[in-house]
Order: structure tokens, then C-alpha cells, then sequence
């Protein structure tokens, strides 16, 4: 497999294997250790690089990115963010004028986020570092030095220009007729698209893949297509994209996608990705579920829709056959009642333990229509469907949302693990339905709303 791509501003030609993952290659092949390996699962940022393409400079997890995901782009790693004469990058000048660094492990990871944060113009400081992990510095000096460089120059040599796209001697199709042929022909390949999960799949299990497909090079699976009513989200689409695209029609799903991962996992993760492993705790699906969505799912040249909450048929197993794929899912765009609660362990950069998200409508102070949907309350994201019943037709007020709320046991039946035992997932969710009807009647719930 021949790969092409700009190496600190060089032309650097690899042949390689389609699972190399990009930190692996640059710290063993070209001794360029100053990306730094911490976790190897994409949770640090320690090996966080910057990659630039056509849609411009965004920083990625080199743990968890295959050397093929890079053909025609530009890397730019920790040592490329130092003027080729040593001059300090500003960041980096900051970072040393407000020490912020003091064992340093971090901070390659840290620089490279920076610099490109700084590169697009960025202030959204916490949301940018979030998944940059510091165990020594207390983030304040970070901040402070992110802060500091805010309006300075960018500097020209951090300004990379992508080659111009190679065809490719690997499967990598370009369009998505080109991926329903391979993958017909190829019906147990694997399918790799921001890699996000296939990448642990790989350094965390050392599973051998098989036939393997990119999909980062499939333009019209990246389209975000404006319908009228709805809009049509192609399964390509990254969580970055899709936050921006839905931050104004659905600021609750957007403040949920703000929290999902960190920069550099939605930078990679794409929509379709996240429907299609079927993760009982992804926290697309039940939002997804809530707003109504429609699939769409392609096999060579024969398309078929599902509602989205058909597609998990149990746990482990979805209504997608071999040689099928996500194509794109379709949204409402308006659903003002929408309402997405993420519960998890730490605010920023991690796996939901419940996720619950509602949409109740309610005409003549009765409610005509009611759609809830969990994630992390079962095998798969699910439907509410005994608690829905309770609430239809009834009117909309405290003691009809408590009754659903207890009916919500006969609903699900959540395991214990790691992230929360069953009795804490049964009790937060009937409390995240509570806190749908005091946020419905404005009152403040969100703790982003509570200031000391
Ligand atoms: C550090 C970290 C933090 C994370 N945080 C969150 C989080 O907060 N919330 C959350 O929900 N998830 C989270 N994830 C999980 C992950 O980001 C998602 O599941 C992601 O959306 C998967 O998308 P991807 O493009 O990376 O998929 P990949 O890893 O490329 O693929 C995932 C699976 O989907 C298949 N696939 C991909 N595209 C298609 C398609 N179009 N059609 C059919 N099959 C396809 C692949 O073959 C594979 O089986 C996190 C992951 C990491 C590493
Ligand atoms: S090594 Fe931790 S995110 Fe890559
Ligand atoms: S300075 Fe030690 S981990 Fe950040």
C-alpha cells in the first residue's frame, strides 16, 4: 500500500500496511518521538498531531489513525511547530511564559492542539483542551498561555497546503457507488472510517482486520444536504461537522455533540460510524431515536429506509446484512421540544453511563405525542415504549410525568458495570425525564447554568 501525504511541510512517500497506525510509524520509522504515546486509545491527546486537507487544519489522535487515512493530506507534528530557524511558535513561547509545563509528558500534545486552535482562530479554550489530559499543571497555566497568544500572528510555516490528490493502489472508493461495488464484492471486509473504534480494534486487541475499505475519501458521504423540512446527514459526516450543522436547529443535541469525545475524537468520528457499531451507549442513537430520524442504508445498488430505532436489534446485532452500509440519516429540522441529557463520570471526554433524550409534544395542555430514548438502559439504544403510552393523552403535568417516570422500570432492565450499577442508571434516568418537565417550563437545569 502506497501512501502520499506532507510530512512537516515534506513530500514522504510510505509503503505500508493498512493498520500502521500513524504514531507507531513516526516515532519507529522516523524517530519523530515528540508525539508522544500516553494511552494508545485516543483518550490523552499526548499524540495529538495537526492534519490539514481541503476542509482546512484540525488536530487528530495519531494513536488511533491509520497511515493510509493520510493519502494527499498534510501531517504536522510537534516538531514541525518551531520555526525551521528554533523560533518558538507564540504557544509554545506561552507555554514556557506561564509554565505551563512541569513534567512535560503532555505537552507535545498540548502545543500541537494549541497551534492549530490558534491556526483556525479558536477561543473556545476548554472545549478545544478537553481532550489534551495534563496530570502535573492544573490546566490553569494552559489556559492562561492559550489566552496569551489569542489575536497573534500565525506564523507561515505552520500553514500547510494539501497535495493534490493520488489515486490510490488500495481501497479507498471515492464515491459511494465505487464503495457498494467493493463491498459487494467484499461483503466481510471492514469498513474503517474515523477509525475511533476500528483504531482500538487494533492497539487495544491486535485484531487482524481483513479486507479493509477507507472511507475518508468518499465525498458525497461527507455531504450535509438541506431538504426543506429535513436534513440529510451523510454517514461520512464527522461529529465536529455534524455539531456545527445542528448547534442552532437543535441546541441540546449540540450541547450533547460538544461533549462527545473531545476535538480530536470528532474531528475523526463520523455519524455513520456511530450508528453502525451499534454501541449501546453511542450517544447519536438516542437522540436520533427522540427526533424521528430515518436511515438509509445501501447494498450494491438497492437502497432501503428504516426508522432509525429498527436498526438495533439486540445487543451486538443490527438490521444491516453483509455487504450493506450507512449510507446517511435524515433529521427534522425543527423539534423544539428536543430536549438530550448525557450523564457520565466526567463532563468532558467521556462514554455516556445514561443518556436520555425526550421529545413531548403537548397541544391544550395535553401531550399528543411522546418519543423517549435511552442509551446505557439496555443492549441497545432504546425506546420508552410502556413509558411513552403513559404519558399520551394524559395532561402535561408533574404527577402524569412522575407516573411515566416510575413506568419507566417496566421498561428497562439495565446492568451493573463499571460506569453505574442498575439501581443508579434506573434512578438517573427517571430523573433526567423530571428534569425534561422543568426545563420544558424553563425552569434551569442545566448545570452549566448554575454559577456560584
Ligand atoms: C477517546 C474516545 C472517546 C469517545 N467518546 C465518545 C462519546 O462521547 N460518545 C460516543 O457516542 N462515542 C464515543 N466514542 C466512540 C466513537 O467515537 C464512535 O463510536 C464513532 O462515532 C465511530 O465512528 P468512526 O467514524 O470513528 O467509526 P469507525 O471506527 O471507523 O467504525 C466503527 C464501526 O462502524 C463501521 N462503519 C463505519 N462507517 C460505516 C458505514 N458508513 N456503514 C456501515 N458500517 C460503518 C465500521 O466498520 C466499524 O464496525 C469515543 C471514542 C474514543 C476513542
Ligand atoms: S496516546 Fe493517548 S490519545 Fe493517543
Ligand atoms: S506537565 Fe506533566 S502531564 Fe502535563
Amino acid at each position: 500500500m502506497n501512501v502520499t501525504f506532507l510530512l512537516n511541510g515534506e513530500t514522504v512517500e510510505v509503503n505500508t500496511h493498512p493498520t500502521q497506525t500513524l504514531l507507531d510509524w513516526l516515532r519507529e520509522t522516523r524517530g519523530l518521538t515528540g508525539t508522544k504515546e500516553g494511552c494508545n486509545e485516543g483518550d490523552c491527546g499526548a499524540c495529538s498531531v495537526m492534519i490539514t486537507d481541503e476542509r482546512g487544519a484540525r488536530s487528530l489522535n495519531a494513536c488511533i489513525l491509520f497511515v493510509p487515512q493520510l493519502h494527499g493530506k498534510a501531517v504536522r507534528t510537534v516538531e514541525g511547530i518551531a520555526a525551521p530557524d528554533g523560533t518558538l511558535h507564540a504557544v509554545q513561547q506561552a507555554m514556557v511564559d506561564n509554565h505551563g509545563s512541569q513534567c512535560g509528558f503532555c505537552t507535545p500534545g498540548f502545543v500541537v492542539s494549541m497551534a492549530t486552535a490558534h491556526l483556525n482562530g479558536r477561543t473556545d479554550h476548554d472545549d478545544v483542551l478537553a481532550g489534551n489530559l495534563c496530570r502535573c499543571t492544573g490546566y490553569a497555566p494552559i489556559i492562561r498561555a492559550a489566552k496569551a497568544v489569542e489575536g497573534a500572528a500565525v506564523p507561515d510555516h505552520v500553514i500547510d497546503h494539501p497535495i493534490a490528490p493520488k489515486t490510490t493502489d488500495f481501497p479507498a472508493p471515492e464515491t459511494s457507488d465505487a464503495l457498494a461495488e467493493w463491498y459487494a464484492a467484499h461483503p466481510n471486509g471492514t469498513l474503517i472510517a474515523g477509525a475511533t473504534d476500528v483504531g482500538l480494534w487494533v492497539t487495544k486487541h491486535f485484531t487482524d482486520l481483513g479486507d479493509v475499505a477507507f472511507l475518508n475519501r468518499c465525498k458525497d458521504l461527507q455531504q450535509i444536504d438541506d431538504q426543506g423540512d429535513t436534513l440529510r446527514i451523510g454517514a461520512g459526516v464527522t461529529m465536529t461537522d455534524v455539531l456545527a450543522a445542528v448547534r442552532i436547529l437543535h441546541p441540546s443535541f449540540g450541547d450533547m455533540i460538544r461533549r462527545y469525545g473531545s476535538d480530536q475524537v470528532r474531528n475523526a468520528a463520523t455519524i455513520g460510524g456511530n450508528i453502525a457499531n451499534g454501541s449501546p451507549i453511542g450517544d447519536n442513537p438516542p437522540a436520533l431515536i427522540a427526533m424521528g430520524a430515518t436511515l438509509h442504508l445501501r447494498r450494491g445498488d438497492t437502497r432501503r429506509d428504516t426508522p432509525i430505532e429498527d436498526f438495533f436489534i439486540a445487543y451486538g446485532k443490527q438490521d444491516r446484512q453483509p455487504g450493506e452500509f450507512v449510507e446517511a440519516v435524515t433529521i427534522p429540522k425543527s423539534a423544539p421540544a428536543l430536549r438530550c441529557y448525557k450523564l457520565s463520570k466526567r463532563f468532558d471526554q467521556d462514554i455516556s453511563a445514561v443518556c436520555g433524550c425526550f421529545k413531548i409534544t403537548v397541544a391544550d395542555g395535553k401531550i399528543t405525542d411522546a418519543r423517549i430514548a435511552f442509551g446505557g438502559m439496555a443492549g441497545t439504544p432504546k425506546r420508552a415504549p410502556l413509558s411513552e403510552a403513559a404519558l399520551v393523552g394524559r395532561p402535561w403535568s408533574f404527577d402524569t410525568i412522575q407516573t411515566a417516570a416510575a413506568t419507566l422500570a417496566e421498561d428497562f432492565a439495565p446492568l451493573s458495570d463499571m460506569r453505574a450499577s442498575t439501581a443508579y442508571r434506573m434512578d438517573a434516568a427517571q430523573g433526567q425525564l423530571r428534569r425534561y418537565f422543568d426545563d420544558i417550563n424553563c425552569i434551569e437545569t442545566d448545570v452549566l447554568g448554575v454559577t456560584a
